[in-house]
């Protein structure tokens, strides 16, 4: 029995598989807790975590991706630490994107972003995602198996964000590579050819996209990358090349994984709980609120960070600038104060769009549709086209056994691998 009390949440690798447990150890002090080991205040109540996300000026975004590692680059004085973050920003770790600035950086990043996602280019990408599931169900469902993260999620999640993009056909098969989504085995289609691979993704990405929106620049066409190599600041200012960059490439560290949780969660409670595929099948007006559910249960980035930049109070605790506070949607997700009986999954619950999985706020997640989209057409179209899906026994254990494994990362939450077994429709 692992005693609660003195973990530590950021290198336990017990929590790093079940997270639930130490949350309501956490959550039976109270809403707002700090932890021992890194002085961290951990954020378990719903209202508490949208409070925080909601109030931007107290709670500055800068560490919302590392939290407490690497510590802060200066020692926090006095009750307001503005100009202190303001002077040590660019030591801040991925500092340039838009998910860890403040306003009015972040409105700007934020606006340039709202040009690429239009209504017209999300219904665009919703019919290529149609196309893209069956293509990438095709890739397996003679096997009648498949490991669902690497044969159908990576590469479904990723080929989503490319299209979004606009990335030329013919650089489609680099980029998938590049970024670790490959087709599996004999399916790839198209190789590298010289195509200068580095081995950081997003530097690749920053390249590419600087590549591409410089030439269209110089000569715009028709496309996608035209738009977003046109796009101006509200104003009426023409960005830096890079500050168009940056938006494009971050999709891609924004999207992929977390949708590949999502993915996997929903095709895991399938598996596990198969009379949820007759009834979706028969009624898929309810797959929304199954995938609801899913981000509900299993929220794909399970902590979020503040820092505190402004001395204030949240639920009963004062907060003296300069604390690092961690937002745990997972665990807001399932306060028994919001959700009636939390830990059971139910998709008929009336509040079941009202997770906090998206975050909320001037951060929220700017592909939510998107991932939405990619869970319903995924769920769709398996269960269309596959019949009896189970969880592999021979990999995960039987039902009442199951052994699941999850990322070892204090950030997100999602399975290693799925492996699944499957009948074909007709
Ligand atoms: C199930 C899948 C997803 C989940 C659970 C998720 C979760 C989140 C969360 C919690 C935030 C807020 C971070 C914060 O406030 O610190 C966020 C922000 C963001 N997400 Fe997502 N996300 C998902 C999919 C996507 C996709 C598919 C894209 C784009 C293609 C995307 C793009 C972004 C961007 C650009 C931001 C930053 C927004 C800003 O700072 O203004 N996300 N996401």
């Amino acid at each position: 029995m692992t005693d609660l009390a003195s973990i530590d949440y950021f290198s336990d690798p017990v929590v790093s598989q079940n997270p639930y447990d130490y949350w309501d150890f956490l959550r039976e002090q109270g809403p707002v807790v700090r932890e021992p080991h890194h002085g961290v205040v951990a954020v378990t109540g719903y209202q508490e975590v949208l409070a925080a996300f909601k109030d931007h000026d107290h709670f500055s975004a800068v560490n919302a991706i590392g939290g407490p590692f690497p510590p802060l680059p200066f020692e926090p004085r006095g009750d307001d630490i503005t100009e202190q973050i303001e002077a040590h920003r660019h030591l801040f770790p991925i500092h340039e994107h838009m998910v860890v600035m403040d306003p009015p950086a972040h409105e700007r990043a934020r606006s340039l972003l709202a040009k690429l996602l239009t209504p017209r280019r999300l219904k665009e990408n919703e019919e290529f995602i149609w196309q893209l599931v069956d293509h990438q169900i095709d890739q397996f469902i003679d096997n009648g198996r498949c490991e669902f993260l690497s044969e159908y999620a990576k590469p479904f999640a990723t080929s989503a964000i490319i299209d979004l993009l606009g990335v030329p056909e013919a650089d489609r098969p680099a980029f998938l590579a590049a970024l670790g989504a490959e087709q599996p085995r004999g399916n790839r289609v198209g190789s590298l050819d010289g195509e200068p691979v580095g081995l950081d993704p997003l530097q690749y990405l920053d390249d590419k996209f600087a590549g591409y929106l410089a030439d269209r620049r110089r000569e715009p066409r028709d496309d996608v990358l035209s738009g977003m190599a046109g796009a101006t600041y509200p104003d009426g200012s023409t960005p830096e090349l890079m500050e168009v960059v940056k938006p494009a490439t971050f999709l891609f560290a924004a999207g992929q994984e977390t949708v590949t949780k999502l993915l996997s969660a929903a095709v895991q409670t399938l598996g596990d709980r198969p009379e949820y595929q007759e009834t979706l099948r028969e009624n898929p007006d309810r797959i929304p609120a199954f995938i609801e559910e899913s981000l509900r249960m299993h929220a794909p980035t399970k902590v979020d960070f503040r820092l505190v930049r402004k001395t204030t109070t949240l639920g009963d605790m004062r907060l003296q600038a300069g604390t690092v506070v961690m937002l745990c949607l997972g665990a807001a997700n399932r306060d028994p104060r919001k959700f009636d009986s939390p830990n059971e999954f139910r998709p008929d619950r009336k509040n079941v769009r009202e997770h906090i999985a998206f975050g909320r706020g001037i951060h929220t997640c700017a592909g939510a549709p998107l991932a939405r989209v990619e869970g319903k057409v995924t769920v769709r179209r398996l269960l269309d086209r596959l019949r009896d899906i189970t969880i592999d026994a021979s990999v995960h254990g039987p039902a009442e056994r199951r052994n699941y494994s999850y990322e070892p990362t204090f950030l997100l939450r999602g399975l290693t691998e799925l492996h699944i077994e499957f009948t074909t429709a007709g």
